[in-house]
């Protein structure tokens, strides 16, 4: 089961840009690449830097923290073949942009909230 969750304007994200958004209570970055949207897990997987944050050029997504660098497009790291950013289905629906999570991912969210 997956969930679509409403994380942004379209708009807020111009062709050759990323930010970061919350999807229900995940961190995501988005890019935009060419008008082709990709959706990946916003922390970064060496220290959970900010990777909506990051610069992107072309396909390549830098992390803002420490420099690793990710294929936006799939998540893969550029580097290290054993090191890739969960990615998400993303649609732009009317100009309004939503992620597609998987319901256990949602679900561990809301159950990490509920016991803090
Ligand atoms: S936290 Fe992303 S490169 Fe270090």
């Amino acid at each position: 089961m997956a969930e679509w969750i409403h994380v942004a304007a379209a708009h807020e994200c111009p062709p050759g840009t990323a930010i970061e958004k919350l999807a229900g209570d995940r961190i995501v970055a988005i890019a935009n690449i060419d008008g082709s949207w990709h959706a990946l897990d916003g922390l970064c997987a060496h220290q959970g830097g900010p990777l909506g944050q990051g610069s992107l050029c072309g396909t390549t997504l830098t992390c803002p923290w420490h420099g690793w660098e990710y294929d936006a497009t799939t998540g893969q790291h550029c580097t290290a073949a054993n090191v890739r950013q969960q990615s998400f289905p993303i649609e732009d629906r009317d100009g309004q942009l939503f992620v597609c999570l998987p319901t256990s991912i949602v679900s561990e969210e809301d159950s990490r909230v509920e016991r803090s």
